[in-house]
């Protein structure tokens, strides 16, 4: 597995997202504790060294099975986690809080969930509008001083925000949504990152499944299904947004490659400083996707990827999209 750059840290170049372990999609047929665990295993031994959670995964869960999963491996990978999105002044989970005492908080949680003395790449998970960004990077800086994170990353922040942050604690990277059909950061925000020397994580990078060309309709989501809010995924929008994948599952038949890998490689043409984290729960898929390391596209391939029809419909419903910096 050839390796990425974010910063000064190096993961390999497709990592694994541990969100769906704990059902955040939907639990619908249960979730397996023990096929999560398989998974995090096979992804290392298959050259993985960049798993990514958050403590809002569960919440708990996720990072729960990561620290079960990487006992006596620890070396082997890095972890990356998120706060912000668990109050634990009182407020719980889903409450944006990103002030110091909540940071400092969080962080002692997710170390011991994680079976570690160390995070590798903390992130904010989301940009909290009534705590000045400032005092959020003084307060991973602390931490970094600390020894209890090495490395400060944002979620979904805006140029702005990203330029005030690096100035008080330097950001190692930026995770924000980005794939075959969702390219806004390709505008202002990958070129700032390359100005400033801050990786990306790409997140979602199959489309929240879609990319994968296995979700055929939307009759079959559970009634718990997060996607079944997601405007890309309703009505007319998913309709157009299946041709999408069949233009992806047609370049990589041609190469003997799935949807998935000519997804994953397709981010993968875009620059040694991109790590994206495609995310699953089942051994089967993290051997599909961590396979997309070896698929080359042509360059006229790479051309028609570029090229595809814009996606049907927002990237999140309205509630997901006004807690999102711009
Ligand atoms: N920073 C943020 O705000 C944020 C937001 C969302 C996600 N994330 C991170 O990004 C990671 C990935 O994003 P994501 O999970 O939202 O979306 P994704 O990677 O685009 O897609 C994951 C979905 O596709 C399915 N899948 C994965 N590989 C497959 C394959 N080869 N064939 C068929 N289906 C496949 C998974 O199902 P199973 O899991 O059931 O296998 C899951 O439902 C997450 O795990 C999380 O760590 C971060």
């Amino acid at each position: 597995m050839k390796n990425a750059h974010l910063g000064a840290l190096e993961v390999s170049r497709i990592g694994l997202g541990a969100m769906t372990m704990a059902g955040t999609y939907t639990s619908e047929g249960g979730l397996d504790n023990a096929e999560s665990i398989r998974t995090v295993h096979r992804a290392l031994d298959l050259g993985v060294t960049h798993i990514d959670t958050a403590e809002i995964y569960g919440p708990f869960l996720s990072e729960e099975l990561v620290g079960e999963a990487i006992k006596g491996r620890r070396d082997q990978v890095r972890i990356a986690t998120k706060f912000g999105l668990v109050s634990h002044a009182g407020g719980g989970p889903g409450v944006a809080d990103s002030s110091a005492a909540n940071v400092k908080a969080a962080v002692e949680g997710s170390l011991k969930r994680l079976g570690t003395d160390h995070i590798d790449l903390y992130y904010q998970h989301r940009v909290d509008r009534d705590t000045p960004i400032e005092e959020t990077a003084a307060a991973v800086a602390d931490l970094i001083a600390q020894g209890k994170v090495l490395h400060f990353g944002l979620s979904e922040a805006s140029p702005e925000t990203i330029r005030r942050a690096h100035a008080v604690q330097p950001v190692t990277a930026l995770q924000t949504e980005y794939s075959l059909w969702t390219r806004d950061v390709e505008a202002e925000i990958l070129p700032l990152l390359r100005e400033l020397g801050i990786g990306f994580v790409p997140y979602s990078p199959l489309g929240h499944g879609l990319l994968t060309g296995r979700i055929r309709t939307v009759d079959d989501f559970a009634d718990d299904d997060w996607r079944t809010t997601n405007p890309r995924f309703t009505g007319e929008n998913f309709r157009r947004n299946l041709a999408i994948v069949d233009e992806v599952t047609a370049i990589g038949a041609e190469i003997g490659a799935t949807p998935a890998q000519t997804a994953l490689a397709w981010i993968l043409t875009r620059g040694d400083d991109i790590a994206p984290i495609p995310g699953t729960r089942r051994v089967a898929r993290v051997e599909e996707n961590t396979a997309a390391d070896a698929v080359e596209l042509t360059p006229a391939q790479i051309e028609r990827l570029d090229t595809l029809r814009p996606a049907a419909g927002a990237r999140h419903d309205d509630a997901n999209m006004a807690s999102i910096d711009r």
